[in-house]
C-alpha cells in the first residue's frame, strides 16, 4: 500500500494546475475567456525582436520559467525530414545528444547513465519512483514548494514510504535539520528539488550531498533539475550525485516533449539489484538502459519509437550550450538574474525566495504590492507583448507572479527581453497606481 495518498483533485489544486499551464491569465477571472490574440501589434515589437526572431512569427516574448523562448535553429531542426529512429543517421544523432548530456551534466565517470525518452520533466519522477525505489522503502523528500509536493506524490503513488521535511513558504530546509532527519530513519534516498519553480527558492547540492554522504552514505541523491540544468551549475561527478532529472523545455532551449535524465553508477546497480520489477512498463529504466547504450554506441535498438525530430532539436541545442563554456552561461544567467532582482528591489518588490543565497538564477518569484492583483498586471504585461507566470504555490498563488529568464532571453542581449520585460514591470505597475513608497 502507498504510504502517501495520491495527489487530490480537488477543485483548488485543478485550478493551481491549471494556473501553472495557462500562466498569463489566470483562471476564474474575467480574464480567463480571453486570449492573447494570435495576430499581435507588430508596431508594438521593438526592431531588434523582429530582426532576431526572423523565422518566427511575430509573438510576445515568453518569460514563463519554462517553456522558454526558442532559438530559430533549434526549431529549424525540427523540420528535419522523416526516417527511421533504427536508421545509421538518426541512431548517430540520438548517440551523440547522449554522449553531450555527459559534458552538459559534467560527468566522465563511464558508469553514468544519460537517459532520454519521450515524455515530460514529470516523467523524471516516474524514473525515479518505479525504478530506483521499492515498495516500503524510506526516501527523505526535501518539501520546497509545489514541484517538491509533486516528486512525494509521485513517490507515493509507487509505494515508497516518503517523509516530506517542508521549510516555510519561500525558504529551503536547513543542513541543520537535514542531518537529524537521515540520523533518526535509514532512507534509500533523499530528493531535492533543486530550484522549486513555485517560489524560485535555490537549494544547495554540493553542500547538501557531502552531509549526505558522511552521515547516510548509503543513500541515494536524486536531484530535480527540471528547473536548473543548463542555468545553475551542476557538477555530477564532482558533487558525487545518483540522480539528476530534467525535461527539455526549460534552460536547454528545445520544445517540451523529452524526459533528460543522468543516473550514477550506484543508481543503475539500485535498479539492477532490485528484488521486485520496476513498477511501470514505458518508464521501466531496465528496458531503456540497453537502449540507451546501444544507441551511444551508434547500434540500433528498439523499445518504444523516440520522437526523431525532438532529438534533432536537443541535438541542435546541445551543440550550442556546449559550443562555449558552461562556466559562462552560468555566470551569464546569475549576471541577468542580478540585473533582475535589483530591479524589483528598486521597485520597492520583494522575492519569494527571501534570503538571497536561496534565490534561483533562471527565474524570480516576485511578491506583488497589495494593491496590485495578478488578474490587473498580468493583462498589462500582455499588452506590452510580455508573457510571465502566475503564482502556483498553495498558500500564495494569488500574491505573486513568476518571471522565468533562461536561454536565448539571456545569452541574446541582442533580443532587449530581459530589458523590455523589466519595462513592461515598470509600467504596468504604474497603469495600476502602483506608485514605491
Ligand atoms: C521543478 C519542476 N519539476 C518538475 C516539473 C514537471 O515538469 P513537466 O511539466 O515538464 O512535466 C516542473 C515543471 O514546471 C518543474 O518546474
Amino acid at each position: 500500500m502507498p504510504h502517501r495518498e495520491v495527489p487530490d483533485a480537488s477543485p483548488a489544486r485543478l485550478s493551481l494546475i491549471s494556473r501553472h499551464l495557462a500562466p498569463d491569465y489566470p483562471i476564474n477571472t474575467p480574464y480567463a475567456v480571453e486570449r492573447i490574440p494570435d495576430t499581435i501589434d507588430t508596431s508594438l515589437l521593438p526592431k531588434t525582436q523582429t530582426r532576431k526572431m526572423s523565422t518566427q512569427p511575430p509573438h510576445a516574448t515568453l518569460l514563463i520559467p519554462g517553456p522558454i523562448e526558442f532559438d530559430d535553429a533549434v526549431l529549424q531542426s525540427m523540420s528535419h525530414y522523416s526516417e527511421s529512429h533504427v536508421a545509421p543517421g538518426f541512431v548517430a544523432t540520438f548517440g551523440e545528444t547522449l554522449s553531450m548530456l555527459r559534458k552538459l551534466f559534467q560527468t566522465t565517470d563511464t558508469a553514468s547513465q544519460p537517459f532520454i525518452v519521450s515524455g515530460s520533466g514529470t516523467l523524471g519522477w516516474d524514473l525515479v519512483a518505479a525504478n530506483l525505489i521499492e515498495p516500503g522503502e524510506n526516501v527523505l523528500v526535501l518539501g520546497t514548494g509545489y514541484f517538491s509536493d509533486g516528486f512525494a506524490d509521485c513517490l507515493g503513488v509507487y509505494g515508497a514510504k516518503v517523509t516530506e521535511l517542508k521549510a516555510a513558504v519561500g525558504s529551503r530546509p536547513q543542513l541543520g535539520e537535514i542531518e537529524k532527519a537521515l540520523s533518526e530513519k535509514r532512507y534509500k534516498a533523499i530528493t531535492v528539488t533543486h530550484v522549486d519553480t513555485s517560489t524560485g527558492v535555490l537549494s544547495e547540492l554540493e553542500n547538501l550531498s557531502s552531509l549526505v554522504h558522511r552521515v547516510s552514505p548509503d543513500t541515494l541523491i536524486l536531484v530535480d533539475g527540471v528547473c536548473s540544468v543548463a542555468c545553475e551549475e551542476i557538477q555530477f561527478d564532482a558533487w558525487k550525485l545518483d540522480g539528476v532529472l530534467t525535461a527539455s523545455q526549460k534552460a536547454i532551449g528545445c520544445p517540451a516533449g523529452l524526459s533528460i535524465s543522468m543516473f550514477s553508477g550506484r543508481a543503475i546497480k539500485a535498479l539492477e539489484s532490485r528484488k521486485t520489477p520496476p513498477a511501470s512498463y514505458f518508464a521501466s529504466m531496465k528496458k531503456w538502459l540497453p537502449i540507451m547504450q546501444n544507441y551511444e554506441n551508434k547500434k540500433p535498438s528498439y523499445f518504444a519509437t523516440p520522437s526523431p525530430q525532438l532529438v534533432h532539436a536537443l541535438h541542435t541545442a546541445l551543440t550550442q550550450i556546449l559550443s562555449k563554456p558552461l562556466k559562462e552561461r552560468f555566470a551569464r544567467h546569475k549576471e541577468a538574474s542580478d540585473k533582475i532582482k535589483k530591479a524589483i528591489a528598486d521597485l520597492g518588490l520583494k522575492q519569494v525566495a527571501a534570503n538571497p543565497a536561496d534565490q534561483a538564477h533562471g527565474m524570480t518569484a516576485i511578491y506583488l504590492p497589495e494593491t496590485v492583483k495578478q488578474t490587473d498586471i498580468l493583462p498589462s504585461l500582455g499588452k506590452r507583448n510580455v508573457i510571465f507566470a502566475g503564482g502556483i504555490h498553495k498558500e500564495i498563488a494569488t500574491k505573486y507572479i513568476r518571471f522565468g529568464h533562461m536561454g536565448v532571453s539571456v545569452l541574446d542581449p541582442a533580443r532587449g527581453d530581459i530589458d523590455r520585460a523589466i519595462k513592461a514591470l515598470q509600467e504596468g505597475l504604474s497603469e495600476h497606481g502602483y506608485q514605491k513608497a
